[in-house]
């Protein structure tokens, strides 16, 4: 009841209010302010994934100034030598206005990726856009093999079998390359698993499957409890270190992030940025009113 309460009245509040919470989580409102993030993270060395912030646009001429500005994005992150991909919402590129458009798009982004050997990350949304994101980054796979990848969620019931449907896109010289994670919209129960628990046995048999069908997982998540069994999946298929890394987001759990690093996994974190963050966090509390009880530690422990 509270956190529906803070959720709701969030978006009134003033935005030098949500700051105070937003900016832990956001690298900045422009490029220069994620590159220098970005650069931080490399000293560290954790590698990045690249977010312009937005999402769900209205009109197509926004569509292809997203396009443009991710372009731009990919030349300055290039140009300063980043150690990092890219990572793209599809409903930023028109997926639900016009998917044929969305598509040449995000081909155009992938394509300049491509020409510097990066890679483009499909963020999977949410229920509406499941088809629609699969059949996406088949075409795109189906052209560029080893420059682009999907996310899939474990909190969704149809997952371990849509990662056992797109078998067929596996093959020597183009592995499958999936971030798996436990979801972050909320889904209707006919469609998604609802109990912690059944969730984090989702999320472990997909990341069994992926160890055992040779498919490159990135491990996104925060949950000590899948980041233990996760250390022991790595153990009893003995994957060496190139084949999987963890991801993070922004300024979640460092102190989490340093001791999986530690150990000498890979790590890569996901560095949203750009104008609409205050957007993008309250329609983030909207979906999901729990993240207010985070915000209010937010406000009072700065880790
Ligand atoms: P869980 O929610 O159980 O959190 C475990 C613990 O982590 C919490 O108890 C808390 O301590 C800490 N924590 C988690 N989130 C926090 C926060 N915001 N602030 C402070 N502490 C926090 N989802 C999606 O639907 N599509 C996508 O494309 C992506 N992409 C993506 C990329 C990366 C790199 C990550 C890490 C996550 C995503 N997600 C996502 C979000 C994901 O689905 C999920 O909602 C969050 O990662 C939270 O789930 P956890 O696995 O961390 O577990």
């Amino acid at each position: 009841m509270f956190n529906k309460l803070i959720a709701a009245t969030l978006p009134y509040m003033p935005q030098k209010f949500v700051w105070i919470f937003s900016k832990r989580y956001i690298a900045g409102e422009s490029i220069e302010e994620a590159i220098l993030a970005s650069k931080e993270l490399n000293k560290e060395g954790i590698k990045v994934t690249i977010d312009l912030l937005g999402e769900f646009i209205k009109d197509l001429h926004q569509a292809t100034e997203n396009k443009e500005a991710y372009l731009k994005i990919i030349d300055a992150f290039e140009e300063n030598k980043i150690d990092g991909n890219y990572s793209v919402k599809p409903t930023f590129f028109g997926l639900l206005i016009d998917e044929e458009i969305c598509y040449q798009n995000v081909r155009t982004i992938v394509e300049k990726a491509a020409e510097h050997n990066n890679f483009i990350r499909i963020d999977m949304e949410d229920s509406s856009c499941v088809d629609k994101e699969i059949k996406l980054f088949r075409r795109l796979k189906a052209e560029f093999p080893k420059h682009v990848g999907l996310v899939v969620q474990a909190y969704l019931r149809r997952t371990l079998t849509d990662i056992s449907n797109m078998m067929d896109l596996q093959n020597g010289s183009s592995k499958l390359n999936y971030r798996l994670c436990k979801g972050i919209y909320v889904e209707p129960e006919k469609l998604a698993y609802k109990k912690y628990e059944e969730i984090n046995a989702n999320y472990l048999k997909g990341l069994e499957f992926m160890f055992q069908n040779n498919i490159f997982p990135g491990i996104a998540t925060h949950d000590k409890n899948l980041i233990e069994p996760a250390f022991a999946l790595i153990e009893k298929y003995k994957v060496s270190k190139e084949k999987y890394e963890f991801q993070m987001l922004y300024g979640v759990t460092p102190e989490l992030r340093k001791m999986i690093l530690d150990k000498g996994h890979n790590m890569r974190v996901y560095v949203p940025f750009g104008k609409d963050w205050f957007g993008y966090s309250t329609r983030r509390l909207k979906e999901n009113p729990k993240m207010a009880m985070l915000i209010i530690k937010a406000l009072f422990h700065r880790g």
